[in-house]
């Protein structure tokens, strides 16, 4: 099997890895991909979101299997003209992507159909804001409708903060991701956790889960990021988690898309809220996570390009893989100003010489004469197994000097959360 992988993040990079590895595959193409891909797979030089650009390339090289990454790809419509080209695609069409491009969609689409979710209002103005905040007591978490790469959330602890928010957003005229709509929800207390299942168009089974670290500083301080680090397995949750997730959040959300003639084939990112009475959803995305990704891959058996490409035919197989008992623990190298900018680093050496079960994924950069240009932001992913998380955290951070000592006075502009895996003494 020939496959394209779309997007240029170390999420892709990751996959990449993973599905070369899989006996099904033959070989393995990334557009636009990123210094990794390059070092292992062919890159195309095609933005992840020019569908027809990136369609007719695969044509001409004959792909069996598109797989695609990054939420932008979705939301343009990428997954739609693949499947109008009849290319097997594993990434759900615009429309079913709507559980992740639209959070007002999400919502309703989660209270129509009996799904656990924080309770919330949607506001279409200021002043229709400021009535509902009136009534409103506690905490409020503000969250703009449209796609704002982690930007569109903000945890407030009480109403004159949450009327400071709206305020910015409506007086500025700059509502993150662009729209003009925003939800009020409530805020859930408890632990977070990512689910991630994979969907045929018939049903979604549990595929694997993490924890990942959004906050930019150790301890969870500091502002929202894409995700600075990640854990797989998770750690102090319910042995029973993936059966509760399918029954009461998988199940009903299948039936639902049904209901409303929707295919959904694609991988479903739960972001979850372990409460006091179980999941409830926070959101969805409507493809895997990054860095969550990152962890999941060095954990995987088996033939995962076959159960991607049974989904994209309709007919997950969800037996062709199976995941090491193994944990694995991501740290994530960013550039120090991240996520306020992104600092392009360049001229960083192209093969970082990791000992046995350590991997680096490379975030948005090039490869030119063996020499890495990155655009900054989240620069590399560096993952590392172990029977245990302790073990594999240990590992995960001998990468880190690893790294560090080869990037030499480069390693001085990159920054990471010491805390990764880092669990409570009792655990
Ligand atoms: P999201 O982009 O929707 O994942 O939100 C980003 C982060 O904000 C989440 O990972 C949570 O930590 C937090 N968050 C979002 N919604 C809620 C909520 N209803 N209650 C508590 N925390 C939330
Ligand atoms: N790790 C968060 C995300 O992929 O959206």
């Amino acid at each position: 099997m020939r496959i394209l992988v779309i997007g240029n993040g170390a999420r892709e990079d990751a996959l990449a890895w993973r599905l070369a590895q899989s006996p099904s595959c033959e070989a393995v193409f990334v557009a636009p991909g990123n210094a990794g891909t390059a070092l292992r797979h062919e890159n195309w030089p095609i933005v992840a979101t020019e569908g027809r650009a990136l369609v007719a390339r695969a044509k001409d090289a004959q792909i069996d299997l598109a797989v695609i990454g990054p939420e932008t790809a979705i939301a343009a419509g990428v997954a739609d003209r693949f499947r109008e080209a009849n290319i097997a695609t594993f990434g759900p069409n615009r429309s079913a992507g709507r559980l992740e491009s639209s959070k007002i969609f999400a919502k309703r689409f989660m209270e129509r159909h009996g799904v656990s979710t924080a309770k919330a209002r949607i506001v279409h103005s200021l002043a229709n804001a400021e009535r509902v905040l009136d009534d409103w007591s506690g905490a409020c978490v503000v969250k703009a409708d449209g796609l704002a790469a982690g930007k569109g959330v903000v945890v407030t602890p009480d109403v004159a903060t949450a009327r400071a928010v709206v305020r910015e957003w409506y007086g500025s005229g700059r509502i993150p991701g662009g729209g003009s709509d925003v939800l009020l929800e409530e805020k859930l207390d408890g632990r977070e956790v990512s689910v991630f299942a994979l969907g045929d168009g018939k049903r979604f089974v549990p595929f694997a889960s993490a924890c990942d670290y959004k906050r930019a500083g150790d301890a969870d301080t500091g502002p929202n990021t894409g995700g600075m680090g990640a854990y797989s397995p998770p750690f102090g949750f319910p042995g029973d988690l993936h059966d509760i997730v399918r029954e009461r959040i998988l199940e009903p959300v299948a039936r639902g898309l049904a209901a409303e003639n929707e295919r959904y084939v694609g991988a479903l990112y739960c972001g979850l809220m372990w409460t006091a009475d179980g999941p409830a959803v926070i959101e969805f995305n409507a493809r895997f996570g990054d860095p969550e990704t990152q962890v999941l891959m060095p954990r995987v058996r088996g033939d995962f390009a076959r159960a991607l490409v049974s989904a994209a035919h309709g007919a997950l197989e969800p037996d062709s893989i199976s995941f090491a008992d193994d944990a694995c623990v991501g740290v994530v190298l960013a550039t120090a100003d991240y996520p306020r900018t992104s600092t392009p680093l360049a001229g960083l050496p192209a093969v970082l010489g990791l000992s046995e079960g350590k991997l680096a994924f490379w975030g948005g950069s090039t490869l030119r004469d063996g020499v890495v240009d990155s655009k900054g932001g989240r620069v590399l992913t560096l993952t590392a197994l172990g029977a245990t998380l302790a073990e594999a955290r240990a590992n995960a951070y001998d990468a880190v000097d690893e790294v560090g000592r080869r990037l030499g006075g480069a390693a001085a502009s990159l920054t990471y959360r010491r805390d990764i895996a880092a669990l409570p003494p009792t655990a």
